[in-house]
């Protein structure tokens, strides 16, 4: 079933005089339960693509629908909401309150939150069982980056979106990551999202969406090739 509807999505930024394409009419679809992975250059708008779908940033033009509401009209309040329940967001580097314990810095991202899932449960979940009280100092860069992951899911979001989730991690690290992520859209019905510059993850992907310059080069799904 498809969570996200993207329809020409544009995304243009005015930097002085020049006006900086960033996306140039992306229309894609985002499917609950599975994994897509999005590739492409640096610069061709990746990070942008996830920041829109996120609600954190909006769109010059072009509609895009969650669930059927569409984000782009949301008001301010609205997009606050949305990506307050409805998505998790990974970062590289973690993001990690460094004061606060693994169980804290999960519990705190999922405060007023409907029914989030225990931070204990959680942890255990991504193979941390025991972990509660370790501060992100005393955990290897995989570790923290399972924490991060924990608290983005403990929220039970519709989406996950994840921008260079391994890329600060060594291949092996990176790889367990990876299947962490995968394994949590197959097993909780998450739409995941994942951008990543390693050519050696896209065999993972349920939907490869590669981009270049701002528009869509390909999309792969389930062995099918679509070309724009
Ligand atoms: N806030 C901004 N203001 C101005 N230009 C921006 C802004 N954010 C992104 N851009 C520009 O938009 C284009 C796409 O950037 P984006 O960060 O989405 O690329 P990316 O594919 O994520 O690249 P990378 O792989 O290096 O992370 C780039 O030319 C970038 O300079
Ligand atoms: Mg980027």
């Amino acid at each position: 079933m498809s969570l996200i509807s993207a329809r020409d999505v544009q995304r243009v930024y005015r930097t002085g005089n020049i006006d900086v394409r960033a996306l140039d009419g992306v229309s894609l679809d985002i499917h609950n339960g599975e994994v897509s992975i999005i590739v492409g250059p640096s610069g061709s708008g990746k990070s942008t693509l996830l920041n829109i779908l996120g609600g954190m940033d909006q769109p010059t033009s072009g509609t895009i629908e969650c669930n059927g509401v569409r984000i782009e009209e949301m008001t301010n309040s609205g997009l606050t909401r949305y990506r307050r329940e409805s998505v998790g967001f990974v970062f590289q580097f973690y993001n990690l309150i460094p004061t606060l314990t693994a169980a804290e810095n999960i519990g705190i991202a999922s405060r007023g939150v409907e029914s989030p899932i225990d931070p204990s449960q959680i942890l255990a979940q991504l193979g941390l069982e025991g972990r509660e009280s370790s501060f992100p100092h005393e955990l290897s860069g995989g570790q923290m980056q399972r924490v991060a992951i924990g608290r983005a899911l403990a929220k039970r979001p519709a989406l996950l979106l994840c921008d260079e989730p391994t890329g600060a991690l060594d291949s092996v690290t990176g790889d367990e990551v990876m299947a962490t992520l995968c394994e949590s859209a197959h097993t909780s019905n998450t739409a995941v999202v994942i951008v990543t510059h390693n050519e050696g993850y896209v065999g993972l992907a349920d939907q490869l969406i590669r981009l270049r310059d701002g528009r869509i080069a390909e999309v792969v799904r389930n062995n099918v090739v679509s070309l724009p």
